[in-house]
Parts: C-alpha cells; structure tokens; sequence
C-alpha cells in the first residue's frame, strides 16, 4: 500500500491516455486478479402474500488487503448486505435487526414508500433492537439501494458497510429480450472506494479535506472485491451500476473505447437505449448498462478523468483539491470465455414515459445549496442565521444546516411541483430526494441529455449551475414524520447539507 502522499504524485503523473491500476495494483498487467464477488440474493418469503425479508445489521471482518484484516459492517454478513429483490405490486415487510452495538437506521433509496418506513435520521434502530417496516411495491422496475442514514454519522457506517442493492422487477424489466438472469448475465456492480490505514483498518476521514472533498480512497472495491475480473458466458451483458461511493464521481468507460446501451437510470427504464461510450455516475447515481462482449475481447470497465467540458468539474479554488475524480483507473476486468450464449438483441422502446407537464405544477420552490470552509476559508453564501464557521467545513440549504427539529419544506400530497436547485459553490453536489423520483427539466436553462431523461432520485448540480427538476408528491401523508432531501456526498450531508419535508 503506498502512502497517501506518493499516490497523488502517481496519481498526477497520469496523462489520461493509459489506463492504470489502482494502488495495491499499480501495474495494468496484474489488474483482476480476483472473481467479482456477486452479493447473494435475498427474494424474501411469501408468508401471506406478503413477501418478509429478515436482514441482520453486524460486525464483521474482510481481508481487502494482502494480509491484513479490515474490521468491517456488514448486513447479513461482513461487508455490504445481500441484493433485494422484490416485485412491483407486491407487499413487502423488513425485519431489521441491529447487532452492531451501537445505533444505526436503515433506508430504501430510491423507493417511494411511507415516510415511517423510510428509514432516514429519525428511524433510529438501537442496537438489539428490531425494526419492521412493511410497504407496497408501487413503483416501475429498476435498480434501487439501501444504506443506513444515521444522523451525522451516515458516512462513516456506509463506508464500512452498510448498504446494498435492491432490485424492483416488473414485467418491462423482466421481458426477454433484456438480459435477466442474476449473477450470469445482469449483474449488480456496486463500486466503492476506500482508502486504509497500515494497520488494514478502513482510514475515515482523517483530515479536512476529507470532509470538504467528501472521503476519497485509493482502493477501488466492486461489491467489496478489490481488483475484481468478470467472465461473460453471454454475448450482451447488463451491468447493474451503483455509485456506492461516499464522494467520487466515475466517468464510467471501457479500456477499448467501446460503446454500451443505457437502458436505466436511477429510478427504471429509459423510453429507449442511449448509445454511450462514457457516462458520469454521482454518488448515488444508478445507470443500467447492457454492453456487447460477442468479439470475445478482454475488457476492462474503467473511470476516465471528467471530461473537461463536464458541468461537473470544480472550479476556483477546489480544483486542486478534487483532482481526485481526474485519474484514470480500472475498476473492473471482463474476460469473456471463448464459447457467449447468445443474446437477444434490445427492444426498440423499453418503457413508455410519461413526462410531467410544468405546466402541471403548483409550486416552485428554490434550495440553494452552499458550503463555507473553516479557517477563514469562507466562501460565498449560506452564513445566515448567526451561524459562526467552526473549525471544519460547513454545508447549507437555503443557509440552514440541517436541524432535526426543523422542517424546511410542506409539501401537499397530491401536488405536482418544480425544485430549482442552484449550485452556490465550487463544487458538484449530488441533490438526492426521497419520498420518489423526478424529472429533470432543465440545466441552466437547457434540457438535460437522453440519458437523464428517465426517473431520477439524484441529480447532479455542477457548480455555478441551476437545475430544475419536476416530482409529483403522492399517496403518502404524515403531518408527524419528515423526508429528506440532501446532497448524497455523505460528508457533506453529515455536516449540515440536509433539509426535511412534511408531505400533508
Ligand atoms: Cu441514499 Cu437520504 O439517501
Ligand atoms: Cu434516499
Ligand atoms: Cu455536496
């Protein structure tokens, strides 16, 4: 394991042509050197035409590292928790049960569900404790995750663990012209990364930096497989991608340049593939890829440097600090065998959309969202309320930081309204909602790609920039239970960029 320091000389030293390694595997040659871990699959049992679920939230230990053990969190196991799988129109119930000896809670992002079984900062689950939530799976098929959101402390249990992915199936995701069949051909990649300490103990945010950033590691994990290589025994694959990283962006690619088919983003199935050969992916962010391996060529999927015209580069004086999202690494060698299955080719329409009109919205409502730094760093904005900087950075919407007895917005069931977020600071924030999905409008005026166009839960805010998204708010009121909205760079969602609302 190199040090911190002669990383990012390494790391520097790149021109954005080669594709290296990631330290421990600096040498392109040696990279995949272990089988992608597939998490289990978790389909629950129909008790009573209700599907129950038992998920138990513990310690554990991996080795990640040659040698060494990493005290880890995991979900019925060391490290992440195993894929959920549950059906549109289906009734759901979670046992949740905390083992961790300390509290934690457990949300469903992405899942539009009662704000009691939501899972956010308020739903705290003691440890020994048991927490059931039940709910109807009402929503289009696609790729979903859960992760604990405790208060402040969000961050550093996902880093060591806890999170997973669920998948929602419907007949649209399920048709077979779709590669479907878990761990052979659709497989979930579930990308972190974690930086560590000699010892082989996870290092979580050790200086400022890591919180004005977001946490950065050097190690790259797939579905906590360092290194990972994949072997296609079919000529198209869907690659199921979740960006289960605390702050990184991937500008996903592969080594060949080759081109893939977008099918999904956060929230289901676009109206029809998007032909990409690289695509950003914010934390939180899900896209489905299927991408074609009949060649028979060794691949690797890699993370490019942002692309230079990206909205999402960070400016001014950040820059430097986030050269983190402008390396070139690989994240994950694919080996096709020498005899593919052959696939059916993608369907021309995959689902039909219906778009939100804004003129179908009653409300609009502007978050500005805004950092300061300590130190007499300051930056623009979000210093209202007396709020005196601390020593480390602070994280504002609208100038509030996140407060547990403050609700920042009510909104009425039933309404459709528009969500402008502007982007008061030099970095992108990934705004994230719950409650359900969105649709982009708009980036600074302009609509947003092909890609974007289906249901999102997060977006990316570049700096400087203004986007607009459109949510209809329904079936669920509660006058006593809030959902959140916040950035989904954990750092900076623990330290203040967090709001809550009422749907009433
Ligand atoms: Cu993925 Cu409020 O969270
Ligand atoms: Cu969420
Ligand atoms: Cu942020």
């Amino acid at each position: 394991m190199i040090k911190r320091r002669d990383f990012l000389k390494v790391a520097g030293s790149i021109g954005g042509v080669a594709v290296i390694g990631f330290p421990p595997t600096l040498n392109a040659q040696s990279f995949g050197s272990n089988l992608l871990a597939i998490p289990p699959l978790l389909a629950g049992n129909l008790v009573d035409d209700i599907r129950r679920y038992s998920l138990r939230v513990q310690r554990g230990s991996k080795t990640f590292l040659a040698g060494l053990n990493t005290p880890t969190f995991g979900i019925n196991g060391d490290f992440l928790g195993p894929t959920l799988r549950m059906s549109r129109g289906e009734k759901v119930a979670l046992s949740v049960r905390n083992d961790l000896g300390e509290p934690t809670t457990m949300h469903w992002h992405g899942l539009h569900v009662p704000v009691y079984a939501d899972g956010g900062p308020h739903h705290v689950i003691d440890n020994g404790t048991t927490w059931e939530p039940e709910f109807t799976v009402m929503q289009a098929g696609g790729t979903c995750w859960y992760h604990s959101h405790l208060l402040n402390r969000t961050g550093e249990q996902v880093y060591k663990g806890l999170a997973g992915m669920i998948i929602i199936d419907d007949e649209e995701t399920l048709r077979d012209e779709l590669p479907s069949e878990y761990g052979i051909d659709d497989i979930p990649l579930i990308v972190q990364d974690r930086a560590f300490n000699q010892d082989g103990s996870f290092r979580y945010v050790g200086m400022r930096m890591d919180v004005m950033t977001g946490m950065f590691g050097d190690t790259i994990l797939v579905n906590g497989t360092p290194s990972p290589y994949f072997e296609p025994t079919t000529t198209r694959v869907r690659f199921r991608l979740l960006n289960g990283s605390n702050a990184r962006t991937y500008t996903l690619a592969f080594s060949d340049g080759r081109s893939f088919e977008v099918i999904a983003s956060d929230g289901g199935l676009l109206p029809a593939a998007v032909r990409m050969t690289s695509v950003e992916l914010a934390p939180a962010e899900r896209v489905e890829l299927v991408v074609d391996f009949s060649n028979g060529n060794p691949v690797n999927l890699v993370s490019l440097p942002m692309s230079a015209s990206s909205p999402n580069n960070t400016q001014g004086m950040m820059r430097n600090m986030l050269r983190m999202n402008h390396q070139t690494f690989d994240i994950l060698a694919v080996r096709p065998r020498s005899q593919l299955r052959r696939s059916a080719s993608l369907p021309a329409t995959l689902t039909a959309m219906a778009r939100l009109q804004e003129s179908d919205a009653v409300v609009a409502r502007t978050l500005v969202l805004s950092m300061a730094m300590g130190g007499g760093m300051a930056m623009r904005g979000g210093m209202r309320r007396g709020r005196t900087m601390g020593t480390d950075a602070s994280f504002f919407i609208n100038g509030e930081s996140m407060d547990m007895n403050v609700i920042n917005q009510h909104v009425f069931m039933g309404d459709t309204e528009i969500w402008q977020l502007v982007n008061d600071s030099m970095m992108m924030h990934p705004f994230h909602i719950h409650h359900g999905q969105f649709q982009i409008l708009d980036r600074n005026g302009r609509p947003p790609p092909a890609h974007e166009m289906g249901h999102k839960d997060t977006v990316k805010v570049g700096p400087g920039e203004t986007v607009r998204f459109i949510m209809r708010f329904e079936h669920f009121s509660d006058a006593e239970h809030a959902y959140m909205y916040h950035c989904h760079i954990l750092e900076h969602e623990d330290n203040g960029m967090m709001g809550q609302f009422f749907v009433t």
